[in-house]
């Protein structure tokens, strides 16, 4: 559901979304919020109890909304999942009743794995406050932490009750996290709507500068083109060895160990998609003109296409972003499968990636770098 700002009094979207099964009851719901949008929105908390209160005859809260630690480190901290699964047993949260969770998609993923772990699954709605989670992870089905020094190691696929995009929580985004956010628009794009690449590329100067109307349209294309996937490929909780919206990210994940979390998610796809737009070109798999296509759109946007992390060598003189794609394959199981371009708009899937050429590419995205 989007709604540009849905504790408006005159808005009832998210009062509608807990009615959707049980339209005459009275709903029980635990609100949880991210302190640091709690802080960068000081009227917040009230308002989602000014909301409540409006909604009296449809929704009770069990307790004044709580402010919790969101972001990587909380999301790796079992102290932060324990206090969650407190909150929901504290406070009798049943299988009929509600979590609500806004922030961003470091504290979806961990709300959402604590909700999905208590009496084997409670309702949890999410409410996205990043651009990236809108647009991607928020309208996903999975969840989960970070443990034994892995990246999701613990998690679950449980599809939300409902999302509710609310515009007006992105106004206090850094612009960092905004324009990282909008590296997954231009991949899945790439991969599966042209005419969404074009569109674009039409717009990259508002994009750029964060024009509230083209987020808007960029971050509902986005998460309709991410739902049309789970929804209709046939293969939602990703039982085969493939995840065809991962364009770019074999590296992306790379790079994001390898600079230690130093580069944002958005800030590594984006790499990721550049070095795979040069690779797909490299390997005549995709037209030539494709990648200076890619990457002026991308640096316009305001990305760096390169960093220095990939320049590392391993003991074997290799460079060490090349192993994400063993570590890509070993995360899934089975064959590696990695998507890379056909054309715009139509991904392509391969089983194999030439060293090689990989190294070409990375030669390419350096010299452009260094030519800036
Ligand atoms: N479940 C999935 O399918 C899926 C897919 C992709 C990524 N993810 C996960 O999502 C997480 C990244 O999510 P993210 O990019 O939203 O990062 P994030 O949750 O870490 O948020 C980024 C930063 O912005 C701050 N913030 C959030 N909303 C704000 C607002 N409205 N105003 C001001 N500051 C705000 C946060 O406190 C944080 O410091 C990662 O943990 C990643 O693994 C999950
Ligand atoms: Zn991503």
């Amino acid at each position: 559901v989007f709604t540009p700002d849905a504790l408006a009094p005159d808005d009832v979207a998210l009062r509608d979304v807990l009615l959707r099964l049980e339209p005459t009851r009275r709903h029980r719901l635990l609100a949880v919020v991210e302190r640091t949008v709690a802080e960068a929105h000081p009227t917040l908390v009230a308002r989602l109890e000014a909301w409540a209160r409006r909604h009296a005859a449809a929704v009770t809260l069990v307790t004044p909304p709580a402010v919790v630690r969101g972001g990587e480190a909380a999301k790796g901290d079992p102290a932060a999942l324990d206090a969650l699964r407190q909150l929901v047993h504290d406070h009798r949260i049943d299988r009929q009743s509600f979590v609500l969770v806004i922030g961003g998609g470091a504290l979806l993923d961990l709300a959402g794995y604590a909700a999905a772990t208590v009496h084997r699954g409670v309702r949890i709605v999410r409410m996205p406050t990043t651009v990236l989670a809108q647009a991607d992870s928020g309208v996903s089905v999975k969840n989960g932490v970070n443990a034994f020094g892995q990246k999701n190691f613990l998690g679950t696929f449980a599809p939300p009750f409902a999302v509710v995009n609310d515009a007006s929580l992105l106004a206090t985004l850094p612009r960092r996290e905004v324009i990282g956010g909008l590296a997954e628009a231009v991949k899945v794009a790439l991969i599966r709507d042209a005419e969404f690449f074009a569109w674009q590329r039409t717009h990259v100067a508002a994009l750029a500068a964060g024009d509230r109307d083209a987020l808007a349209a960029a971050i509902r294309r986005c998460a309709e083109l991410h739902l049309a996937h789970i929804a209709g490929s046939g293969d939602p909780f990703e039982l085969g060895s493939a995840r065809p919206l991962d364009f770019g990210h074999w590296a992306a994940h790379k790079l994001e160990t390898l600079t230690e979390h130093r580069l944002r998610h958005g800030e590594a796809v984006a790499i990721g998609i550049a070095l795979d737009a040069c690779y797909s070109a490299a390997a005549g798999l995709v037209r030539d003109d494709v990648p200076a296509a890619v990457l002026d759109h991308l640096e316009r946007l305001g990305f760096r296409l390169w960093d220095e992390a990939l320049a590392r060598l391993g003991r074997d003189e290799r460079p060490l972003v090349l192993d994400g794609l063993a570590e890509f394959r070993e995360h899934l199981g089975g064959e590696l499968t990695v998507t890379l371009l056909a054309e715009v708009g139509r991904g392509i899937e391969v089983h194999e990636m030439r060293e090689d050429l990989i190294q070409r590419a990375l030669g390419e995205l350096r010299a452009r770098d260094a030519a800036r």
